[in-house]
């Protein structure tokens, strides 16, 4: 079958390389894409939030299946119109994309859903967010309520820092109209995953764990980026912890969404908090993470265009996956002052000898000019690779890494830490 995959990041490059390696798949189309994706796939300059072109793309090229990566095109609509059309579609409709594109409605879901999460608050009068914040003290976290790619959270670590990115959230000078509502949140401690799930209808498909590192610097120190490294499975994630987060987190949210009359198909991703209470939701997700996306690819084993069809067509049910056991790590490439301003257009030389050292290089944010790859985005790379342990796969990326010819690139030397440790018996 045809598939058309939409988006143009990392997500979507490592969704392409596993389509394009699917027994069920004989063409790729993917809109916008990148030069990476340009060896899956073949790329259409349609951008993935030009909603108009892309059912106009659609339209021409009759795919069986479209897959939706990123969550702007799903908080737009795009779901709805494929559907509407007639097209088969993995991703959710406008209405269930809310659980990522408006952090209050999620919020107040989860409450109505009785699925575990920090205590809230939410506030669009600054007086009234500050009064919040004085009144619990820190450490707090304040959250832009509407989509900021994965930056809009602030864990402040005291009083005054939490009452400025308030304000200056509410004042619409971070984040635009994302920031004109803000959720107050208790700050909970443990370690974090991430746990997906195929969902289609009231069948809940988890896929294997992972682990994403949010922050800039090693430790994880520094501010929240979009994700700057990730590996499958997490340790920490037990069966017994998984069959939890299923329980208590997916199932009673996807119900509670059926019983407002809101159907979802696509990936329901749960950020969790591995707290000493239990397992709590810090955010949904309706879209694979990015980069957790790139390690969970190069595990699985299944057709993921069958499974993704099956998905879309609500015949779910009795589908399993498979896995290759080993773990997969990622670590993301950025360019040099994200996620803050960047220089664009560095040419990134050395690609072909980092695949050489047995990794795989997912392209995010590249470009080609002048017959050369040089980066367009703040993530730019994605460099992965399977390894019997986790050391053992990060070893081989860290090394591969070494081959990179790019001045201007740079990344986290401490992806997987947690688990290398739990593999060391520290
Ligand atoms: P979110 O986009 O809501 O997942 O937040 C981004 C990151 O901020 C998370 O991955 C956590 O590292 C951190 N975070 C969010 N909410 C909380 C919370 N309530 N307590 C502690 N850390 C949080
Ligand atoms: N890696 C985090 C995300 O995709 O939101």
């Amino acid at each position: 079958m045809k598939v058309m995959v939409v988006g143009g990041g990392g997500r979507e490059h490592a969704l392409c390389w596993k389509l394009k390696r699917s027994p069920s798949v004989s063409e790729v189309v993917c809109a916008p894409g990148n030069p990476g994706i340009a060896r899956d796939a073949r790329c259409v300059s349609v951008g993935a939030e030009d909603i108009e072109g892309l059912m106009r793309l659609a339209a021409a090229e009759q795919p069986r299946l479209v897959v939706v990566g990123p969550e702007v095109p799903l908080v737009l609509g795009l779901a709805d119109r494929l559907r509407a059309a007639g097209f088969a579609v993995f991703g959710p409709d406008q209405a269930a994309a809310e659980l990522e594109g408006s952090k209050s409605f999620s919020k107040q879901l989860m409450a109505d859903a009785g699925v575990p999460t920090a205590r809230f608050e939410v506030h669009t009068i600054p007086s009234l967010a500050e009064q919040t914040i004085r009144e619990w003290g820190a450490p707090i976290v304040v959250k832009a309520s509407g989509l900021a790619a994965g930056k809009g959270v602030i864990v402040a670590h005291n009083v005054e820092e939490a009452v400025e990115a308030a304000h200056d959230m509410l004042a619409g000078n971070s984040f635009g109209s994302a920031g004109s509502q803000v959720v107050i949140e208790e700050c909970l401690i443990g370690e974090e995953a991430s746990c997906l799930f195929i969902v289609s209808g009231d069948t809940i498909l988890p896929l294997d764990s992972s682990q994403d590192h949010k922050a800039l610097l090693n430790g994880d120190k520094g501010p929240n980026t979009g994700g700057m490294g990730a590996y499958s499975p997490a340790p920490c994630v037990t069966p017994e912890v998984a069959q939890m987060v299923l329980e208590q987190i997916a199932r009673p949210t996807i119900a509670t969404l059926k019983a407002r009359g809101i159907e979802f198909i696509g990936t329901l991703y749960a950020g969790v908090m591995l707290t000493s209470d239990g397992p709590k939701t810090l955010e949904f997700n309706v879209r694979f993470g990015d980069p957790e996306c790139q390690p969970l690819m190069s595990r699985l084993q299944s057709d993921l265009g069958e499974v993704l069809l099956a998905a879309a067509e609500k015949r779910l049910a009795g589908v399993t996956l498979d896995w290759d056991k080993r773990p997969a790590l990622c670590v993301v490439v950025a360019s040099d002052g994200y996620p803050e301003s960047f220089e664009k257009g560095q040419a990134i030389g050395g690609l072909d000898a980092v695949e050489k050292a047995g990794a795989t290089v997912f392209h995010a944010g590249t470009a080609e000019k002048d017959g050369a790859i040089v980066n367009t985005g703040g993530r730019v790379l994605g460099v992965t690779a399977l390894g019997g342990t986790v050391g053992a796969a990060q070893k081989t990326v860290y090394a591969a890494l070494e081959k990179l010819d790019w001045p201007g690139g740079i990344y986290r030397t401490d992806i997987g830490y947690r688990a290398v440790a739990r593999e060391k018996g520290e």
